[in-house]
């Protein structure tokens, strides 16, 4: 069977190291399920400090890397130092990186090899807009995003990777995908790496979802087969979050 497994995506919050620490003591007091597997993923500027002040249990994720060990690329993180800094996690390819800062599948894809290769674990996020969805590419989307790390993923550890299945329409918006139609994708999503992988890949991979996960709304989501857990946001900065972790308690 699969780990449920929850990471919180901080995002660009809080605005300050000291609203961090507050958010991880409330959670370091949080009675958690021990059968989830926790991540959080705080800004970049947090990950040492709030790595280091985060009970065990939970592991930390940067929101992005680069692809190159070094040099001159200003403003990037390298997987290896990540590594380095004793980071198991990094979260790529999330649509907002996607959208507003204009990575595609392919850099998505060449910085997801590079950060397995150096030794992290990644959480490869994926998903269709509104407009996509409406227009029933749902699951081509979602191949097409997958497929350009196929591509470059010849003798890749699959369990190095957690595939998030994020809608746009979802993202941040208060419209969280039915449990059907989370259900369906997640079960499209592992009939794509059945065949482009192969069916041992596809039955252990982790599919989460996330947008607009809540308390309320998770604990029909987690009893979906496909569903193995969430990638949360808003409510990753919440108490409620614990709830979310415990989905299935
Ligand atoms: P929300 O939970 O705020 O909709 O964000 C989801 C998300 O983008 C997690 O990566």
């Amino acid at each position: 069977a699969r780990q449920f497994f929850v990471g919180g995506n901080f995002k660009l919050n809080p605005a300050s190291l000291q609203a961090s620490t507050s958010l991880i003591e409330t959670l370091n007091k949080a009675d958690l399920d021990p059968a989830t597997e926790v991540v959080i993923a705080p800004p970049a500027l947090y990950v040492i400090p709030v790595q280091q002040i985060v009970r065990k249990d939970v592991k930390v994720a940067a929101q992005n890397c680069y692809f190159k060990e070094s040099g001159a690329f200003t403003g990037e993180i390298s997987p290896k130092q990540l590594v380095d800094a004793g980071i198991p996690y990094v979260i790529l390819g999330h649509s907002e990186r996607r959208t507003l800062f204009h990575e595609t599948s392919e850099l998505v894809a060449t910085k997801t090899r590079a950060a397995i290769d150096a030794g992290l674990k990644v959480i490869f996020c994926i998903g269709e807009t509104l407009e996509q969805r409406e227009s029933g590419q749902t699951a081509a989307v979602c191949e097409e995003q997958l497929k350009a790390f196929v591509d470059v993923a010849k003798e890749v550890d699959w369990s190095k990777i957690v595939i998030a299945y994020e809608p746009v329409w979802a993202i941040g918006t208060g419209k969280v995908a039915t449990s059907a139609q989370a259900q369906e994708t997640h079960k499209d999503i592992r009939a794509y790496l059945s065949t482009a992988v192969s069916p041992a890949v596809a039955n252990s991979v982790q599919i989460l979802y996330g947008g607009s996960v809540t308390a309320g709304n998770c604990k029909e989501l987690a009893q979906q087969p496909d569903v193995d857990g969430f990638l949360v946001g808003g409510a990753s900065l919440k108490p409620e979050f614990a709830d979310i972790i415990n989905a299935r308690k």
